[in-house]
């Protein structure tokens, strides 16, 4: 029989991959805790989620809902019914949610209505803008959650203000940085931009994926107006997200773009080719909430097509913009002139949150004072990398 703290993990969509494989590396065969870890389905596309366990050396899941794609209701119910059922058969001691997806949510709740302890990491973000169905993910999560694992010190005042106990907060860092310092080396090693025949510093890379931006004709179309533009100047590729793939054929642009001079669609990609195409590129544009971090840790200037940020530090702190699409094109020529804040990295950004979060954990569960084991060879190893 398995002994120990019984600890679930739960990964669903992309940008929870290279959230959960830290920790995942960082509790594996210790003693006094079993992890199982969780696919939801919500991605399942071969390059949006099986890549990501490649890469970041996760093993395939001790349990898949499978719940695919839906209406938030369907996706949000389809994984609360499957994975109450799995606690049900096999009942945690603790519940670990990262970021703000639909099965961030459904999964929080599921463990609070079961009286397990649930922990949030990347907890405490906002955008402060409740047209983004992130933003509800993040404030139901952060109201049921036991334990609250905060990015940096915007994410503890929101909660503060929300009126969230301050002994529930354990500010822990960014464990995305733990993903990059985990997997640096292969990321350098990666001949991704050689494949794509670019060269480091001149070229932009591109991701775009919110509703606001891909889900209705005219923002798309506006939005591939500039990318035209800006790629007579500065070869871009751009992987491309299935929602905007499906929208650019639905709307007819995708024939317009992928034709278009100096920009290259592909698939979308692996962590380790993605990131070696972030550590070489002039800027980033984009509207996702990962590369506003990864740029903000590399200092590559990055320019986020949106109104809001749950994540400010990138903007305050690092190398980041918000920008309008209608001034796209000539924010990037600012970037070429050479007109742009360098940014530094946000303290506890430093491929050391993992350790944090287990040092918490045994805290709180097991009543231990430990300090976080700042070890990165450790967890290099962990990860097969050393
Ligand atoms: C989801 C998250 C978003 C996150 C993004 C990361 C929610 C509400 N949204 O958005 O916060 O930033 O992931 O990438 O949880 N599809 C495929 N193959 C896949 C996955 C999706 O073809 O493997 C297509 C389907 O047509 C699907 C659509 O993409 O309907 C949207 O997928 P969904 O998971 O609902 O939302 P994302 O836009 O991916
Ligand atoms: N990413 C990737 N391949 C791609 C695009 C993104 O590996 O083609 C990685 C990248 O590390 C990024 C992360 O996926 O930070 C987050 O994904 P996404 O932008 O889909 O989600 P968000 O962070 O906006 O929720």
């Amino acid at each position: 029989m398995m002994q120990g703290l019984r600890i679930d993990l739960i990964a669903a969509a992309r940008p929870n991959f290279m959230k959960v494989a830290p920790l995942f590396h960082a509790l594996r065969g210790q003693a006094w805790c079993r992890v199982r870890l969780v696919h939801t389905g919500q991605h399942y596309d071969k390059n949006m989620s099986e890549a990501f366990f490649r890469d970041l050396r996760l093993p395939p899941p001790d349990l898949h809902l499978g719940v695919g794609s839906g209406s938030h209701a369907e996706q949000t119910a389809n994984v609360m019914l499957a994975y109450e059922r799995a606690c049900v058969a096999d009942r945690p001691d603790l519940i670990v949610v990262v970021g703000d997806v639909n099965s961030t949510l459904a999964c929080g709740l599921v463990g609070s209505k079961l009286h397990v302890t649930v922990a949030h990491l990347e907890a405490g973000l906002r955008s402060r803008d409740r047209g983004m169905p992130e933003e509800i993910n993040r404030l139901v999560t952060d109201t049921v959650a036991d334990i609250l694992w905060t990015p940096s010190p915007d994410g503890d005042e929101n909660l503060a203000a929300e009126g969230v106990a301050a002994d529930k907060i354990t500010r822990v860092g960014n464990i995305m940085i733990d993903s990059y310092e985990l997997m640096r080396d292969a990321i350098e090693a990666s001949g991704e931009r050689d494949k794509l025949g670019l060269q480091a510093r001149e070229y932009g890379v591109v991701t775009l994926h919110r509703p606001a931006n891909v889900d209705e004709p005219e923002p798309l179309a506006a939005l591939v107006r500039q990318l035209k533009t800006v790629a007579t100047h500065l070869p871009l590729v751009f992987p491309v997200h299935p929602r905007t793939r499906k929208n650019l054929e639905a709307f007819g642009l995708w024939s317009e773009l992928a034709h278009a001079l100096g920009l290259t669609l592909v698939e979308p990609l692996g962590y380790v080719d993605f990131m070696n195409l972030v550590c070489g590129a002039r800027v980033a544009i984009t509207d996702s909430g990962g590369v506003q971090e990864e740029t903000t840790y590399l200092g590559i200037p990055c320019l986020t097509l949106r109104s809001t940020t749950e994540r400010p530090i990138t903007v305050t702190e690092g190398s980041n913009r918000l920008v309008a699409t209608d001034a796209l094109a000539r924010t990037v020529e600012d970037i070429l002139a050479g007109r742009w804040q360098h940014g530094r990295k946000p303290a506890l950004w430093d491929g050391h949150a993992a350790s944090r979060v287990v040092a918490d954990i045994r805290r709180r569960l097991l009543g231990e004072s430990g300090k976080a084991a700042v070890a990165e060879p450790a967890v290099r190893r962990a990860a097969g990398n050393a």
